[in-house]
């Protein structure tokens, strides 16, 4: 007979708030509502849960990945066979290309509906470098003068996965072997427009809803205004107070919030294999 699934969970919050780690789980197993509920809550209220000593199978991941919501739509990246909602992000050590998610980034924040969680799981961890970094996009709004906040509140920003995944973007052009396949297209070169400052749906916090590599510009300005008020932001916002760094250990699950976070992965392991496995889970228009 399976123990039962403990009903209170263990949350240990990094000091910030931002981050926060979850003991007293087996996520291997579906959770009681209650549990899946606190779950839920803490990540709500942290952005980023690391689930240490989870050792789960792809199975596994996709179950609790629904537990969350149903799957997000994952473009441009050849998921794995016989598991089209899960993609596995390798990096063998004789690769020399850049590290994948080496830019600040909310997951494809260029769809019309971007992804609200994002699940990584650690299969093989690097014996150094390879850390992910987090952004609190919630607290870099906070942290804004009245004055800049109310001048943000009506722009929308123009989102892209071209300079990434388009015909003359990053991928198109490397040359260095990747053992991920990436899927290069013109569908990547489309923009849209999202609100600058959106508002989380759970928590009413607002936060910074812009990044490096997807962000192309704000609607209405000119080159040169929108690379001023961006650079300002990008500089504001990943100023040491917001980062939370994450160290992984292997079977190690993380979950973030794509809709009040952006994060950027770390090379500094070449010579060494990383492997990890990746779902998302749907969101809603950001608004
Ligand atoms: C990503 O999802 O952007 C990559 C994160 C990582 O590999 O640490």
């Amino acid at each position: 007979m399976l123990a039962e699934q403990k009903t209170a969970i263990e949350v240990t919050p990094e000091p910030t708030g931002f981050g926060a780690e979850v003991r007293g789980l087996d996520l291997t197993r579906p959770l009681p509502p209650e549990t899946l509920a606190q779950v839920k809550a803490a990540w709500a209220r942290h952005g980023v849960l690391a689930f240490p000593d989870q050792p789960l199978s792809l199975e596994q991941l996709e179950a609790f990945t629904l537990q969350i919501g149903p799957f997000g739509k994952d473009p441009f990246i050849k998921p794995m066979a016989g598991h089209p909602n899960v993609l596995e992000l390798r990096r063998e050590p004789d690769e020399r290309a850049t590290n994948f998610g080496a830019g600040w980034h909310s997951d494809w924040s260029f769809q019309a509906i971007p992804p609200a969680a994002t699940l990584l799981h650690s299969e093989v961890v690097p014996p150094v470098g390879g850390d992910t970094l987090f952004c609190d996009c919630a607290r870099a709004y906070e942290t804004l003068s009245p004055v800049m906040q109310a001048m943000l509140a009506p722009l929308k920003a123009v989102h892209s996965a071209g300079r990434a995944y388009g015909t003359k973007g990053v991928f198109a052009r490397e040359t260095e072997k990747r053992t991920m396949e990436i899927i290069v297209s013109a569908e990547a070169d489309e923009t849209l427009t999202h609100p600058l400052v959106r508002t989380h749906p759970v928590t009413g916090r607002k936060a910074l809803f812009v990044s490096p590599v997807y962000t192309l510009g704000i609607e209405g300005m000119t080159p040169k205004e929108s690379q001023a008020v961006l650079g300002f932001l990008f500089g504001h916002m990943t100023q040491d107070e917001f980062i939370y760094r994450h160290r992984w250990r292997p079977r190690m699950l993380l979950m973030w919030d794509n809709r009040c976070t952006m994060h950027l992965a770390e090379g500094g392991y070449d010579g060494h294999l990383r492997v990890m496995h990746r779902t998302t889970v749907a969101g809603e228009p950001p608004a």
